[in-house]
């Protein structure tokens, strides 16, 4: 195999081009938008396993090793750029109004008790990560075309990706991530159609600055998240919505989130809001991720990733790298395959 068009340039795409162009296979990456800029822009950048307590253990699994992967692997990619993605290692509280832990963390803005903390919760910096990602993609000769592929259909030796008006490419394989949108793309080979079915859960979030004070750990509780970044902003997300692609930011949803915030850390209150937004995750039926081949041979999906795409890009990348070039089905992605 030599060519690899990779539908969808979210921190996804972009990790598995950048893999795949390291192994010198030719990659082009369809996006309608400049890379990372949908739920890969909007997200929290938290590499939060243990927090996040998903009750599917082959996730689980996943997740852990997907985040005890990531100081290697930001390492790496901050040497190869000279870019800084902003991981932080310092871990996660995880408070309750019946807090069951004594606070030995001496976190002076803290109100509630923290239960439990996570050591080993990390964050990065979703949009520097991405950056980075594109121009390590970049120097690996990737390629980067600004359309919207809806069509994907194997015609002899090779799979012809379309968008609406035209061909835009033909490839020995395809991988659909095209994230919340990979739902639109169908595939067939004359025998088999592969249509997702991949939808849309909204969450809006918001960035508030803290002047002259510092949150060093992730806060968070059932129902609200605070993530420190190293330039002062503290991100506060975030809703879970399913209302279709709707990307409107609400005031009295961002007031609802930082009210909800401003309980776990007073200070909170007074910092300006400098950013609010909202981002599509992509969910699948079940709401695990799908990573590996179809029954359409050369056509491959790495969708799904809901709020884990930033945690599960690299591993995701690295696993399903293994199976495009031809090596075994990792034992971590068997629960994945769709
Ligand atoms: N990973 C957190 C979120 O998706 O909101």
């Amino acid at each position: 195999m030599k060519s690899i068009a990779i539908l969808g340039g979210g921190v996804v795409g972009l990790a598995l081009a950048r893999e795949l162009a390291a192994h010198k296979l030719r990659v082009t990456v369809f996006d309608p938008q400049a890379p990372g800029l949908e739920a890969s822009w909007a997200a929290a950048g938290m590499l939060a396993p243990d927090s996040e307590k998903h009750p599917d253990r082959h996730f689980r699994a996943l997740q852990v090793a997907a985040r005890d992967g990531y100081p290697e692997y930001v390492a790496a990619l901050e040497k190869e750029t000279g870019r800084r993605v902003g991981l932080r290692t310092d871990g996660l509280l995880m408070m309750s109004p019946k807090g069951t832990v004594k606070d030995a963390l001496r976190e002076p803005e803290l109100v509630w008790q923290p239960a439990l903390f996570f050591p080993g919760e990390y964050s990065v910096d979703n949009r520097l990560l991405c950056a980075a990602l594109a121009q390590s993609c970049k120097k690996h000769r990737v390629e980067f075309v600004k359309a919207a592929a809806t069509r994907v259909e194997r015609s002899g030796e090779v799979l012809r990706v379309s968008s609406e008006a035209r061909v835009l490419a033909e490839a020995d394989a395809v991988v659909n991530s095209a994230g919340a949108w990979s739902g639109r793309i169908s595939a067939q080979d004359g025998r088999h159609h592969v249509n997702l079915d991949i939808r849309p859960v909204k969450g809006q979030i918001c960035a508030v600055r803290a002047d002259g004070w510092k949150l060093r750990y992730m806060v968070r509780d059932e129902h609200v998240y605070l993530v420190p970044r190293e330039d002062g902003r503290i991100v506060v997300g975030a809703t879970m919505e399913d209302v279709g692609f709707d990307k409107s930011v609400d005031s009295g949803v961002i007031a609802k989130l930082l009210e909800g915030a401003a309980k776990l850390v007073p200070k909170i209150r007074n910092a300006p809001i400098v950013e609010s937004w909202a981002g599509l995750r992509p969910a699948s039926r079940t709401g695990l991720p799908l990573i590996g081949a179809t029954t359409i041979p050369g056509y491959y999906v790495s969708v799904g990733h809901l709020r884990n795409g930033i945690l599960l890009a690299p591993l995701s990348a690295q696993l399903l790298g293994q199976i495009i070039l031809g090596g075994k089905t990792p034992e971590l992605l068997k629960p994945f395959l769709p």
